[in-house]
Parts: structure tokens; sequence; C-alpha cells
């Protein structure tokens, strides 16, 4: 298959690229704007021919879409914390950008699928959501991305576009930039920093590994009804607290570092995803929490080369912004 990927630079959208070449041997066209999320580093092992543009940029679009058997979503701004300081560009990539690509995707008449996330349906005490749950986004991250997911329900139900949404659960692995819980509390364990865990550390979330979100997604591409959600969500649950201490454990770094902090402004509690839909597709999620969470430790530790320009430029400044302390 040729496959258009926009925001294929960024965490998920460079493993997908890369298990879409190593496992399916598809042709990939990467279309990223290279935000402060997305660097060309992330696929450089990767064969695959790059186009530096904004999905919200129409002609750009169109001429990447050219020849595409089906377009895959992942473009967007993607940090809650920066969606509360800033969300314009929330609004511009999540509406306007999805609304150009739709376009597009209709006027070529190219499979579209949209990448999304388990924040759509808001926070769970108990249970777990479905793909017929209410949408109930608390964020302005997650407001923005479920007022995309319903503009590409409308292109399917209005134009009949062949559209399918996935909705993944929090990602971790290798990868992903060190603003996220994970490779945030990482790299500041190695490096002997305070990990700044926000409220009483007792927010839940259902992990899923990177490969196993990038194989349901190219399950769904390749397998799902259009018009259809599915639900992709990991296999374990975890308390953030257990995870910053997990991941203390791993590095051999000391509890002492570990800071309570503000709380996050509106804080969803807890999210939970069913994904019996996309199991009954045949997709099934092949790396629990423990040993994941292990070897994107050994991942960070052994990969220097790819976080050191990021811990030495503007991250620093972001990093004083959002905890009101410099890194060491
Ligand atoms: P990321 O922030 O690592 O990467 C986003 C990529 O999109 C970057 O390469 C960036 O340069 C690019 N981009 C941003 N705005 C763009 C624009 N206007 N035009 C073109 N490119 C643009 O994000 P991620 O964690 O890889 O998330 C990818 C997708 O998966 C997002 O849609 C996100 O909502 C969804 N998702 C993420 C998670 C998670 O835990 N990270 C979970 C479920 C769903
Ligand atoms: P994050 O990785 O930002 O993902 P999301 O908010 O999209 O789920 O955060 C995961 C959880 O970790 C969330 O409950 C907020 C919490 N968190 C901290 O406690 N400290 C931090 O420094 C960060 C970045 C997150």
């Amino acid at each position: 298959m040729r496959l258009l990927v926009c925001g294929g630079a960024g965490f998920i959208g460079s493993n997908f690229v890369r298990v879409r070449v190593r496992d399916f041997g598809d042709e990939l066209v990467v279309l990223d704007k290279l935000t402060y999320a997305g660097r060309r580093e992330n696929l450089q092992d990767v064969a695959h021919e790059f186009v530096h543009g904004s999905i919200e940029d129409a002609q750009v679009v169109a001429a990447a879409m050219d020849g595409a058997d089906a377009v895959v979503n992942f473009a967007a701004e993607t940090h809650v914390d920066r969606s509360i300081a800033e969300p314009d560009a929330f609004v511009t990539t999540h509406a306007l950008g999805t609304y150009v690509l739709l376009e597009a995707a209709r006027a070529q008449q190219v499979r579209y699928v949209q990448v999304s996330t388990d924040e759509v349906y808001g926070s769970i005490a108990q249970g777990s959501f479905t793909e017929s749950s209410p949408l109930d986004p608390s964020s302005p991250y997650s407001a923005t991305k479920a007022g995309a997911d319903l503009l590409v329900g409308s292109y399917h139900h209005t134009f009949g576009l062949q559209t399918l949404i996935c909705r993944g659960s929090n990602n971790y692995g290798p990868y992903q930039y060190p603003e996220k819980l994970i490779p945030l509390m990482i790299l500041n364990a190695l490096h002997g920093d305070r990990l700044p865990v926000y409220g009483d550390g007792m927010n839940v979330r259902n992990w899923l590994f990177v490969e196993d979100f990038a194989r349901g997604i190219g399950h769904v591409l390749e397998h799902g009804a259009p018009g259809e959600v599915y639900n992709v969500g990991g296999p374990d649950e975890s308390t953030n607290i257990e995870v910053v201490r997990a991941i203390i454990d791993a590095v051999g770094a000391d509890e002492d570092l570990i800071e309570f902090v503000t709380d996050r402004p509106g804080h969803d509690r807890r999210y939970s995803l069913g994904s019996e839909k996309v199991r009954a597709l045949g997709w099934e999620a092949q790396m629990r929490f423990h040993d994941g969470l292990r070897s994107t430790v050994d991942w960070y530790r052994d990969n220097a080369w790819w976080w050191e320009p990021i811990r030495s430029g503007d991250y620093r400044a972001y990093y004083e912004r959002q905890y009101g302390r410099a890194l060491g």
C-alpha cells in the first residue's frame, strides 16, 4: 500500500511508519510540520518520502495525497498542559487541519483514518468506555480532538467518504517527547532531577505500548468497516505514582526525588477503554505494561543521542515555565 502519514515525524506516527515499512512493506509518504514534537531523527532509520508542510495547507496536502491508497492522520498538538497554557494551535490543527485533509480525501476518494484518543470520552470512575459512550472532553486538547472526530464522522455520513477513527489509550515507548509522564520521569530519574507528580498521584491511565497501537491502527485501516470508531486500549491500568515508582526502581534512582506538585486544572481522574470491537477484528495487545516500561527505560538509557539535543534546547525554557524550576 502507498500511505500518506500526516504527523509521521512525531512519537506514534514514526513508530507506525517503522512498523508499516518493516512488517508490511508499505510505501510511505510523511507530511509533517515539524513542530517541537516532530523530528526527522525519529525516522532516520526508515525508508520514506518526506514532505515538510502543515495539514492546514490545502495545496501541499493535495499534492502529497496524490496516488495514496489511504491517509492516516496523526498530526496534532498532543500535550494537555500546553493546551491549557496556549490553546490556539490545538484549535487550528485539529479543526482546520482535519477539515483540509478530509476535503482532499473526498476530492481524491482516498480512505481516511483519524488517530484519536480515549480523552474524548472524559474521565470514568469505574468500568470502561465503549465506542458508543458519549463524548465528554475536559481539556482544550481533548475537546478539539473530539470536534475533529465529529467532523470525520460527518464526512462519512454526508459524503460517503470511507473514514475510520481509532481511539487509543495513553501510549508509551521509544521516541516520545519528554513532556509526557513516562519519558519525563525516566530522563529526570536518570539525571537525578525531581519527579513532579501532579495532585495525589492517584490518577489512573490505561497504558498501551506504542507498537501495539501502531499495529492496531494498521489493522483498523485494513480490516475496519467504513464509518466506524474503534477503541484501542492497553492491557494494564496504573496510577501515576505506581508508574513513577516503577521507573525509580528500573533506573535505580532515589525515592526522595518524588515531589508532589500542584494539580493540573481539570485533571481527568481515570481513563479506561474497552477494546472488544477491535479485538473482534483480530487485534490483540502484545506488550504488558511491566515489560514495556522496562524496555522503554532501557531505550532512553541507551539513546542519549536522541534526547540530549532536546534536553539542552528550548525544552529547558518549557520545563521552567511548566514546573517553576530549572532542570539540573
Ligand atoms: P506528537 O506530539 O509526538 O506528534 C505530533 C506530530 O504532528 C509531530 O510530528 C508534529 O510535528 C506534527 N504536527 C503537529 N501539527 C501539525 C500540523 N498542523 N500539520 C502537520 N503536522 C503537524 O504526538 P503523538 O503522541 O505521536 O500523537 C499522535 C496522534 O495520536 C495524535 O493525534 C494524538 O491525539 C493521538 N494519540 C496520542 C496518544 C498518546 O498517548 N501520545 C494516545 C492516543 C492518541
Ligand atoms: P500525560 O503524559 O501528560 O498524558 P495525559 O494527560 O494525556 O494522560 O500525563 C499522564 C498522567 O501523568 C496524567 O494524569 C498527568 C500526570 N503527570 C504528572 O503527574 N506529572 C507530570 O509532570 C506530567 C507530565 C504528567
